[in-house]
């Protein structure tokens, strides 16, 4: 058993990568295997729009987006952790994350998925919201903790005074352990939900074209 989690912050020794430390020790107590990539200072540009990805099934920038892709098909839960910029992810987070889910084109179905949000002050609701949208756009359940997964500091080293903010992380880590595991059991049993085909509408109707 398998989780990915993605930093989004620039800061190696920051306020987010202690929050994603507190998750990494509690899933290492629940028998969950982790890696983390620290994406913030990375050079990842934002999706143009090609649609190249629909022949190749990855994206066209061969760059760590489609690194990550693969470590995402093989991990049964995904973490995606982020400090607060303007009351949104930060911008390589969602360069990354936008280009990630478009290209990619194995069946997220079931891995369980969970955001976390690193900020001094304000903006970590609107955050968590933001990143919460590409789990649940493919099916993939959101796993949740005993508040809203944030975690405060300003400077790097402050985190680890929001007791409650890294007690929530350790929550959030058991009931993801949790929730991978009964789905790996209930896979097992039923196996994966019936899917229909996709049957896109656009909001567009034919006749006024
Ligand atoms: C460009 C920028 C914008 C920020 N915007 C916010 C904000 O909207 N709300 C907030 O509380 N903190 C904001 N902060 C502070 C960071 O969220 C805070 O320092 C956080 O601990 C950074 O996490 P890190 O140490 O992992 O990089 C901002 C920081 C930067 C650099």
């Amino acid at each position: 058993m398998k989780v990915l989690i993605i930093n989004g912050s620039p800061r190696a020794e920051g306020n987010t990568s202690a929050a994603v430390k507190e998750l990494v020790r509690t899933f290492e107590t629940e028998g969950v295997e982790t890696e983390v990539c620290q994406i913030g200072s990375k050079d990842i540009r934002g999706c143009i729009a090609c649609g190249k990805c629909s022949e190749l099934g990855r994206c066209v920038f061969d760059d760590e987006v489609n690194k990550i892709a693969a470590k995402f098909e093989a991990a049964d839960g995904l973490v995606v952790a982020s400090p607060v910029y303007y009351a949104s992810a930060n911008a390589t987070l969602i360069a990354c994350l936008d280009r990630l889910f478009y290209s990619s084109h194995f069946d997220k179905t079931m891995k369980v998925g969970a955001s976390v949000v690193v900020a001094r002050r304000g903006g970590c609701s609107a955050t968590f919201d933001e990143l919460n949208k590409y789990f649940t756009i493919c099916g993939m359940p959101v796993a949740s903790s005993s508040y809203w997964n944030s975690v405060h500091g300003r400077m790097p080293g402050e985190a680890a005074f929001d007791a409650e903010g890294l007690q929530t992380m350790r929550n959030l880590a058991r009931n993801m352990s949790f929730l991978m595991k009964s789905i790996a059991l209930g896979k097992e049993k039923y196996g994966l939900p019936e899917k229909e085909a996709w049957a896109p509408t656009h909001f567009i109707r034919d006749d006024l074209k």
